[in-house]
């Protein structure tokens, strides 16, 4: 098989055990002599995957016992939607940390109007900073924060303090760190990052603030559906589902979200290290907010016009995505939890010859 270092931003690089599993399973589920695409939801062997991907989740982030996890459809995106559905009854806060975060507050917006309000933005920098020092109205029914900004490469390292009901976008650092799940209201996010493929949604949530809404609401979208019906009131993606179960298995291999944790700020040193000490490369993202997952970079301006060399340079080496948004520009490498250090070290070979052939 062709050798790639995979600094894909998402769907991204997998643990190959969660792959191989997922082969296996699509030939052959649990010696059943059918595919698990084949298979009944309902059958005892599917369920105890489902069960054992929660009894997962909840051991790696120490997930308390009032809060449900659902797997759910429609990606992220869907939940830009479903959580203000389910939680805002007369105010919500947003903070703009990107793309992402302005999206979800769009979509408040359509249902919310005026009532949905930016606390903060990042916005006049292009995102490259965490915003600081706002107020977070109390009397909003919830506050929204995006965690990782997965185009600018910053990253919320901490879990705030909120007056009102904290709810995060994780899906770009989801399992990345420790989370402490008690100050989040609720947290969801696409798995299609550190934890699986594209196809199934992640929502952890705590089950005592649904049902406070005033309006009706559309059962699909009606978190308390989902958590009635174990996440199978239709039916669930169980191929996307198999592959976070096999990958929150290989987390837990590599000791749990706390050993994880620990490769991931190794990895993002080693390589925020070299884009520092490099003369042709300068990192976008303030150095404080700097995301442990997503690598922003760009050329120094003195050698602005080496940067499509230096793409060139690094694919015939095998890197693969390490083209940066087209919002940002530059580089991204995103070093989600699956991706080896010899990835990154691979990198930094790369970025050191070239310098060579041009300092
Ligand atoms: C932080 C963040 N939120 C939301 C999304 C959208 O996710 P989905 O494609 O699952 O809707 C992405 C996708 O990259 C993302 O990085």
């Amino acid at each position: 098989m062709k050798k790639a270092y995979n600094f894909n931003a998402g769907p991204c690089v997998l643990p190959k055990s969660a792959i191989a599993a997922g082969v296996e399973a699509l030939n052959d589920f649990k010696g059943s002599g059918m595919s698990v695409i084949e298979i009944s939801h309902r059958s005892k062997d599917w369920e105890a995957v489902m069960t054992e991907c929660d009894t997962l989740w909840r051991e790696l982030l120490h997930i308390p016992d009032n809060y449900r996890i659902l797997f759910l459809g429609g990606g992220a995106s869907m939940q830009f939607l479903m959580v203000p559905y389910n939680l805002m009854e007369r105010k919500a806060a947003y903070l703009e940390t990107g793309v992402w975060a302005k999206k979800a507050f769009t979509e408040a917006r359509l249902l919310g109007g005026d009532a949905v309000v930016k606390v903060a933005s990042s916005a006049d920098r292009n995102f490259s900073y965490i915003p600081k020092g706002y107020e977070i109205p109390r009397d909003a029914d919830y506050f929204h924060i995006t965690t990782n900004n997965t185009i600018y490469g910053t990253e919320i390292h901490e879990d705030y303090d909120s007056p009102a009901l904290l709810v995060a976008d994780m899906s770009s650092d989801i399992m990345s760190r420790p989370v402490d799940v008690s100050k989040y209201g609720l947290i969801y996010g696409g798995a299609q990052k550190n934890v699986g493929t594209a196809g199934v949604t992640f929502v952890i949530v705590r089950e005592d603030i649904l049902g406070r809404v005033s309006r009706p609401l559309p059962t699909m979208l009606d978190y308390r559906t989902h958590i009635k019906n174990g996440s199978m009131f239709n039916t669930p993606p169980v191929f996307p589902i198999l592959i976070m179960n096999e990958t929150l298995k290989w987390i837990k291999a590599q000791g749990g979200v706390e050993g994880i944790h620990r490769q991931n700020v190794e990895k993002a040193t080693l390589l925020y290290d070299e884009i520092d000490r490099n003369k042709l490369f300068v990192g976008t993202a303030a150095q404080e907010d700097r995301s442990l997952m997503n690598i922003c970079f760009v050329m120094n301006h003195e050698y602005a016009d080496k940067e499509d060399a230096f793409l060139t340079f690094a694919k015939e080496r095998g890197m693969v995505g390490i083209k940066g948004h087209r919002s940002v520009g530059g580089f991204r490498a995103s070093t989600y939890n699956a991706c080896p250090t010899e990835s990154v070290e691979a990198l930094i070979a790369c970025m050191q010859e070239f310098e060579k052939t041009i300092v």
